[in-house]
């Protein structure tokens, strides 16, 4: 169990904390205790997560654009961070497809610029990049992707991830190799449910979608596999990277985090699990809609995050669909809100 107090009175900056994982991350580390600054543009959705979950009211929020190099600086420097979370990016594929420029302007001069700025601040002990399961050159094999296997995503969303890894691993050799200098880990993980994501193009809030409107989900690939977990999974495996890494600088590096085997289930699957929970007669079927390459075979190896930190996963796929479930259910918004901190004390132990 990820011990949260080591967070009490600290400093902590994150980039894209409008956003969904941004969200679930704010609201923990102030549950937690520690003085929270995000920096990530306005919210695209009314009501967003930002305001239902109440961070808004409960931490500092600069509304700012991580191309923006002067600004960015300026809101690190104002907010004197002991730890710094990047994860502010354009995250979908097939976005990334329509848009690839803004894609890779956003997701690796965005990585450029967060480290130039911690340059420009190095009084912060700790920093993780946030970038994904997709970096990998994807094989289509059945074995999970271990830390040390080659950089080389497909599309350009996955593509500029990888880049983002390499720009941080230059960096760390380049400027922050002296023993005193911020210690710097790169944070890759599986895909992502949970309660409050209003993205389009994702198997969940596609399905809530639909299930809430009574029609059928459509699912584009049915058989491809991915390594699906629960955002407080993966968030739990930063908040502890950050953590080890700020008291034993030698533990910083790259690592996974995702689910056990048994909660590697294809979308198909994923779904099939998501009508039962719900109810109400929700239905899916199977059309393909010609879209761009998307990879069908996709797991992580997470023995290094398991043997160096000591993390591991808590909650399987069907309690992941049913804490989503359960959020999306909630009536209003302040039940909403109670929903999500309740899901963090179960989670966390509090
Ligand atoms: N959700 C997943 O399944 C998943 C899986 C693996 C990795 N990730 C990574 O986790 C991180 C967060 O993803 P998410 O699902 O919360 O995405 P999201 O779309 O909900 O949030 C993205 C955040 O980035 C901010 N942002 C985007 N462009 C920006 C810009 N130019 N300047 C400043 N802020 C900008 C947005 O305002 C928002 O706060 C991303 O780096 C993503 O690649 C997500």
């Amino acid at each position: 169990m990820i011990d949260l107090s080591f967070y009490r009175g600290k400093s902590v900056f994150i980039t894209g904390n409008t956003g969904f994982k941004g969200s679930w991350l704010t609201k923990i580390l102030s549950i937690a205790g520690a003085k929270v600054t995000g920096y990530a543009l306005p919210p695209s959705e009314t009501p967003s997560l930002l305001t239902i979950s109440g961070n808004h009211k409960e931490s500092e929020c600069v509304f700012g654009d991580v191309r923006d190099l002067p600004t960015l600086s300026q809101a690190m420097e104002n907010a004197k961070p002991d730890i710094v979370f990047h994860l502010a990016a354009q995250p979908l594929v097939r976005l990334s497809y329509r848009e690839p420029v803004n894609t890779y302007e956003t997701n690796v001069m965005g990585t450029v610029n967060i480290l130039e700025s911690l340059r420009n601040f190095p009084a912060v002990r700790s920093f993780v990049n946030v970038t994904t399961d997709k970096v990998y050159e994807n094989k289509e094999w059945a074995w999970g992707y271990r830390e040390n296997e080659n950089l080389c995503g497909f599309d350009p969303y996955s593509n500029s991830k990888s880049c983002s890894e390499l720009v941080t691993f230059s960096y760390r050799n380049s400027f922050f190799s002296s023993p005193e200098a911020t210690a710097i880990s790169t944070a890759r993980s599986g895909n992502v449910i949970g309660g409050g994501d209003y993205s389009t193009d994702r198997i969940i809030p596609d399905c809530i979608r639909a299930a809430e409107k009574g029609s059928t989900i459509q699912i584009r690939n049915p058989h491809s596999t991915r390594p699906y977990q629960h955002v407080l999974e993966c968030l739990s495996g930063y908040l502890l990277l950050a953590r080890k890494q700020y008291e034993e600088r030698g533990l910083s590096g790259s690592y996974n985090f995702g689910p056990d085997d048994d909660s590697c289930v294809t979308t198909g699957d994923l779904v099939e699990l998501f009508c039962g929970i719900w109810g109400n007669g929700a239905r899916w079927s199977a059309q393909g809609d010609g879209g761009p390459h998307e990879a069908n075979f996709l797991k992580l190896d997470c023995s290094q995050a398991k043997t160096k930190l000591g993390w591991k996963p808590v909650w399987d796929i069907r309690t992941a669909v049913q804490k989503t479930v359960e959020f999306a259910k909630c009536p209003t918004d302040p039940d909403r809100r109670s929903c999500m901190e309740g899901q963090i004390r179960e989670y966390f132990s509090l």
